[in-house]
């Protein structure tokens, strides 16, 4: 299993992750980018039609805003973002 989020503090707003994954993130009013599944929390695993979309998204991020692990995100790793 895939969970994800975005650390806003590296995101630029480049736009690029959205291009890649429209149905995965998407943008607040600052233009900082989040995961739509589970309002950025990294608790909902990352369903397998968007895996490819996640990959592209992840991979060509400039900045490395975009995290992920194979177990959900506590409390505590929520907490630090
Ligand atoms: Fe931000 Fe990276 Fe997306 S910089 S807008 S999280 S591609």
């Amino acid at each position: 299993m895939i969970y994800t989020r975005v650390v806003p503090a590296q995101c630029i707003a480049c736009g690029l992750c959205q291009l890649k994954a429209p149905e995965l993130f998407a943008y607040d009013e600052e233009g900082i980018a989040y995961v739509k599944i589970d309002n950025n929390q990294g608790t909902t695993p990352l369903p397998l039609p968007l895996q490819a979309q996640f990959k592209a998204a992840y991979t060509n991020c400039p900045t490395g805003a975009i995290i992920r692990q194979n177990q959900p995100y506590t409390e505590a790793q929520r907490q630090q973002l």
